[in-house]
């Protein structure tokens, strides 16, 4: 059980003993994680919180854990459709498009875009920055190594949005999916194709700091199934970062679930979805 008080006791501690300040994350689902990190490292509340100020490795650890991971690849492949159909034609004549994945994860929303750009012949000219606030999903994603019986599915995202056209379903591309990445059932394994691992460049960065920390301007910004743990002061705050650092003409791409409300919806149009700079 965590109280209102152990809580606001936990925001604190962490907001003044270390580089971290989640008091502006959605609290229920924080409180959720908080009582699960709790649970696993068998740890009273004011364990816990003693450990978070005295033991530095232990915050960075907290942090990986009360984090939520989850993703896939070509997740709501009706987005990567709109992506690859309506989004991506309009850069087609640029002479380089910059990309920026923030809240990467472990890297299949990342690797679901460097294979929708090479079947559009547009990888090359692409820049693909991607970051997350946790080093260990990084990791993951530079590996590009992800379980086979777990992720199955993958493979039907990838027929559907690779091979399908739901715009004209006369249009069929037979491409088979060792282009991208090799499947070991013996070894439960996925892999992506080293073109691939080798391409994007990843940086830790924590958005609750809203700064660019990558010094580039974007042409789209993903920010997918992330804001959904912010508060509403800070989904605005993060909003304003992105519209400073789009191009004229770029888009941010939101979760399913997710939206721009309140005063930054005037600052962005919705077209499909996309959510283009004003
Ligand atoms: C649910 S995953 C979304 C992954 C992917 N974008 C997708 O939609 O499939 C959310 C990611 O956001 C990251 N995250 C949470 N807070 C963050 C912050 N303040 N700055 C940067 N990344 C953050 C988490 O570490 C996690 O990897």
């Amino acid at each position: 059980m965590v109280t209102d008080q152990d809580f606001q006791l936990f925001l604190y501690a962490l907001k003044t003993s270390s580089k971290y300040d989640f008091s502006e994350y959605s609290e229920k689902s924080l409180k959720r994680r908080l009582i699960k990190v709790l649970t696993d490292n068998k740890l009273t509340v004011s364990a816990f919180i003693n450990k978070l100020k005295n033991d530095a490795d232990f915050v960075e650890r907290t942090i990986k854990e009360i984090t939520v991971n989850t993703t896939e690849l070509f997740r709501d492949p009706q987005v990567w459709h709109a992506i690859r159909y309506a989004i991506l034609p309009k850069l087609k004549s640029n002479s380089v498009i910059n990309i920026w994945h923030a809240g990467c994860s472990t890297g299949q929303e990342v690797y679901s875009m460097m294979i929708i750009l090479n079947e559009m012949g547009l990888l090359e000219k692409t820049k693909i920055y991607a970051t997350d606030i946790n080093t260990d999903v990084i990791d993951q994603a530079k590996k590009g190594e992800y379980k086979y019986r777990f992720n199955i599915g993958y493979l039907d995202n990838f027929d559907k949005v690779i091979k399908e056209n739901p715009y004209n379903y006369e249009e069929y591309y037979d491409v088979p999916y060792e282009k991208y990445f090799s499947i070991d059932k013996g070894a439960d394994s996925i892999k992506m194709n080293n073109f691939l691992r080798e391409k994007p460049i990843y940086k830790k960065h924590d958005l609750v700091k809203e700064t660019n920390t990558l010094y580039v301007k974007f042409d789209i910004i993903f920010c997918r199934n992330v804001i959904i743990y912010f508060n509403y002061n800070l989904q605005s705050r993060v909003f304003d970062l992105f519209q400073r650092n789009l191009y004229d003409s770029g888009c941010l791409i939101l979760g399913m679930h997710e939206t721009i409300l309140g005063s930054y919806s005037v600052k962005f149009q919705k077209k499909g979805h996309a959510y283009y700079k004003n």
